[in-house]
Formats: C-alpha cells, sequence, structure tokens
C-alpha cells in the first residue's frame, strides 16, 4: 500500500523536486533510468512526430531530457518547471551543450498568464502531469497557451496499473509473474519511492493518482480532442540491454496522449 501524504501543493511540490534534482540529475545523465532510455523517452518522441520549425513549450521539463529531445528534432523550446533546482540542471547543459532552449521557472496552472493565449503549435509533458498538484488546471492552462490546431503530447504513468495498492505476484524463485492491483477508484496523492533509479539517495515523489475517465475528462473538459493514445512496450533489443525491462511486457507501465485543439 502506498503512502497518502499530508500535504501536496506547488510548495510541496517544489520542495520535493529541488530535493530530488540532484539524484534524479544523476539517474538521467548517467542513463540509469532504464525504463525512460529503453521504453517511454524514445516511444514519446515517436509518438510526438514531426515538430521541426514548432514553437513547443515542454511543460515540467525537469532536467530538460525532453526538452533537449524535442530541440534536437527541430523544435524551438521552452521548458519549464517550478523547481529552480532542476532548472539550474538544465540550464547548465544549456550552456554546456547549446541547443536554444530557454528555461522558465512558472508554475503549470500559471502559463497563460506568462506566455499568453494561444502562443504554441505543440506543448508536450514528460512524465510530469501526474507528477503536479492539480494535474487538471495543468491541462486546463496547457490547453489554453495552444493555438487551433496545436497538440498537447504527454505521458504519464499509467493509472490502471500506478494504483494506490499495487504489489508484484512472484513464482517461487522471485520471479515476477503477475501485479496485483488495487483502490484504482480512490483518487488522489499517493507517494512512491524512487531510491532504485539515483542510488545516490533516498528520493519520494508524490503523485496524484486518478482513473483513466478522470485523466479523459479532464482533456475533454479542457477543449482538447484525445486524437490517439499509445502504451509503449520494450523492444527485444531494450530486454537484452536490461532484462528488468521485461516485466513492461506483462503490464502497461506508461500512457502516451495526443490530444488536439480543434
Ligand atoms: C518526474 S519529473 C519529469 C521531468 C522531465 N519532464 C523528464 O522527463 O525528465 C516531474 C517534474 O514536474 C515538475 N512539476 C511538478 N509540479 C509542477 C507544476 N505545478 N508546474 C511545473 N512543473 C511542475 C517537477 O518539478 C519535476 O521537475
Amino acid at each position: 500500500m502506498l503512502n497518502r501524504p499530508e500535504r501536496f501543493d506547488a510548495d510541496s511540490a517544489r520542495e520535493q523536486w529541488d530535493y530530488n534534482a540532484e539524484g534524479w540529475n544523476h539517474a538521467q545523465r548517467e542513463g540509469l533510468d532504464h525504463y525512460r532510455t529503453g521504453l517511454h523517452g524514445p516511444a514519446l518522441v515517436d509518438f510526438a512526430g514531426d515538430v521541426d520549425g514548432k514553437k513547443l513549450l515542454d511543460l515540467g521539463c525537469g532536467e530538460g531530457y525532453f526538452s533537449r529531445q524535442m530541440a534536437e528534432q527541430g523544435a524551438s523550446v521552452i521548458g519549464v518547471d517550478l523547481s529552480p533546482q532542476q532548472l539550474d540542471n538544465a540550464r547548465a547543459l544549456e550552456a554546456e551543450k547549446p541547443l536554444g532552449i530557454e528555461y522558465r521557472e512558472t508554475n503549470a496552472s500559471d502559463l497563460a498568464e506568462e506566455f499568453g493565449e494561444e502562443s504554441f503549435d505543440i506543448v508536450t509533458a514528460c512524465m510530469s502531469l501526474m507528477d503536479m498538484p492539480e494535474p487538471e488546471r495543468a491541462i486546463s492552462a496547457a490547453a489554453s497557451i495552444l493555438r487551433p490546431g496545436g497538440r498537447f503530447i504527454f505521458n504519464i504513468t499509467h493509472p490502471c496499473f500506478q494504483t494506490p495498492y499495487r504489489e508484484w505476484h512472484r513464482d517461487s524463485d522471485g520471479n515476477k509473474i503477475a501485479l496485483k492491483v488495487g483502490d484504482y477508484f480512490k483518487s488522489g496523492p499517493i507517494e512512491l519511492n524512487f531510491v532504485a533509479v539515483s542510488h545516490l539517495y533516498d528520493m519520494k515523489t508524490t503523485q496524484y493518482h486518478a482513473t483513466l475517465t478522470q485523466w479523459f475528462h479532464w482533456i475533454t473538459n479542457a477543449g482538447l480532442i484525445v486524437h490517439d493514445i499509445h502504451e509503449p512496450r520494450p523492444t527485444e533489443e531494450a530486454i537484452r540491454g536490461h532484462p528488468a525491462l521485461a516485466d513492461a511486457e506483462m503490464v502497461a507501465y506508461f500512457i502516451s496522449f495526443d490530444a488536439r485543439k480543434p
């Protein structure tokens, strides 16, 4: 059973991600986050399709992983996050290896005030929306800064399998054979341990668990149309490189959305 944190707001999210920044940076820069490098990261780049020449905002950009991916595909990128420490790491790499990315400290809820309505062709959010205290407001803010015809491309941990109760069922040798899930309909913040990702220190993240239906309605209530979804699976080559990724063949860990503004 995952913990239910007492508090989840912009200040607590900022504190948590400032604290996590060093470990997160280490994990990403050293390629230790295999579920990203071997699974959801390349899948989201493919899913985003042609971004060349587009004005793109990357929401909850962290140390800039997906902002860089999009800049390398030819987009003109602004990355925003509420954690100054995460942004310091993003800016440091931009100074070292410039891709023309601008990073700004902004709360997702304030996008329209900061950038103006209908000012971007594409908004992306890689593994960040479920880490926000108010995902519904963030989706609505993302929709408001998109031009008509614009796309909101994001991925999240899969709400059907990243549930408040979650436990692997194992065989007598300890091999994972199935995932037990529960409390799916109990929406709200849950706390996850992230120690395995960086090996530097214990990191905790707080996520807002919501049902798939809630996510769907948050998107459509923001005036967007769900054009496509994708549940990434690891390639055989990725599993050969990192055998632990095989468990991502048993259940969908992640889901990506392509939501469009009419
Ligand atoms: C799991 S990290 C993902 C970072 C990056 N997108 C990546 O793929 O590596 C989630 C990020 O969301 C940011 N975040 C959480 N709440 C936010 C909010 N309300 N506004 C902007 N960023 C937020 C955190 O600071 C953190 O950097």
